[in-house]
């Protein structure tokens, strides 16, 4: 027996030598150490030997088998240990080499400029209320001192859903809104989409306004005036000159329409500005007393200025597009361009 598990010995190091691979060792360990492998069935041999001899020679067997798979898992944790090696210098990181760039796309123009104007005018103090896009007449025209046959209705090309049921047409129904929800000192921004049948090169049926309000006691055109100018500056640049220009909107009363110094040509004349050297901007105007009274309010007590900015508009000066449709089309070359603006 001992000289048989001596040769067993020899012939198992043999089938283990030098850079055994993973299949060859599978196949070795099958063949000797299964269940009916070539170690484990050296014990039915020992039937062969007396009953004296066999505790002895099971002994051997024993010592045998305990050896073999001591050895057999030894040369597969080599084994394991190589095939680790292999995969881990296949994966090693080149730092050296550029990495792969996540495509992270940009925000539209006018994402950049809402959040622009929310920056400016949070940092002076407005807070951010929101309207619904379906909105009453009510909201929108009459509570605004527009009345039923007011020709303001007109000019305004409204997409009605019945008498009473009509998109926005400007974001001004916000102000009505938070003047009959919060009492004075009201400072609120109403950022949102506004609907009019309108299609040409600086017009599309749907736009985007930000409207702006304060009411409180004894607010003049100075205030108006001092914020719209420091809100200019801001938007554009600090040497941006701004003016105000009489204008008629039933809800203010005086009402302006704000120029800036042309952003092209800097006040010479151009072709943007058509020669006059400034650009209008937004509309805007003391609170009607009419619409004061109309929330609640006691117009001698209070006072307060809007405004209402379109921020298409400003997209298209700030960014130089001459189409207002440049910036729905969504032509993703158009868009990539915003990437470097998104801060
Ligand atoms: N709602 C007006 C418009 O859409 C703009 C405006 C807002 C004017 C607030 C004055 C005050 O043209």
């Amino acid at each position: 027996m001992q000289s048989k598990i001596d040769s067993l010995r020899v012939e198992i190091e043999e089938a283990l030598k030098g850079d055994v691979n993973r299949e060859a060792f599978k196949a070795a360990r099958e063949k000797y150490l299964s269940k009916k492998g070539i170690v484990p069935s050296l014990m039915t041999e020992l039937r062969n030997f007396s009953p004296e001899e066999r505790p002895v020679m099971g002994k051997l067997i024993n010592e045998f088998k305990v050896w073999a798979e001591a050895r057999f898992d030894e040369v597969e944790e080599g084994i394991k240990k190589a095939e680790l090696e292999k995969k881990n210098s296949a994966e090693a990181v080149d730092v050296t080499m550029p990495g792969i760039r996540n495509n992270t796309g940009a925000l539209h123009p006018i994402t950049l400029v809402k959040k622009e104007l929310i920056d400016i005018l949070s940092g002076l103090g407005f807070e951010i209320f929101e309207g619904p896009e379906i909105e009453t007449d009510y909201y929108n025209f009459t509570a605004l001192n527009v009345p039923k046959d007011h020709p303001a209705r007109d000019a305004q090309d409204t997409f009605y859903f019945s008498d009473d049921i009509l998109l926005r047409t400007h974001t001004s129904p916000g102000q009505i809104r938070t003047m009959l929800s919060k009492k004075p000192p009201i400072k609120v921004i109403v950022p949102g989409r506004v609907f009019r049948c309108d299609d040409d090169a600086t017009h599309t049926p749907m736009f985007h306004q930000m409207e702006g309000l304060l009411v409180d006691k004894n607010i003049t055109l100075c205030h108006l005036y001092g914020m719209l100018d420091r809100l200019a500056k801001s938007l554009f640049s600090d040497d941006v000159k701004t003016r105000l220009r009489p204008s008629y909107f039933p809800f203010t009363e005086p009402s302006v329409e704000v120029d800036v110094t042309c952003c092209e040509c800097g006040g010479s004349g151009c072709g943007l500005c058509k020669g006059t050297g400034w650009i209008e901007v937004l509309g805007a105007g003391m609170v009607n007393r009419n619409v004061l009274i109309e929330c609640g309010l006691d117009p001698e007590e209070y006072s307060g200025f809007a405004f209402g900015i379109g921020l298409d508009r400003i997209a298209m000066l700030k960014y130089g597009m001459n189409n207002i449709h440049i910036l729905f089309d969504n032509d993703i070359r158009t868009l990539k361009q915003f990437k470097k603006h998104d801060k």
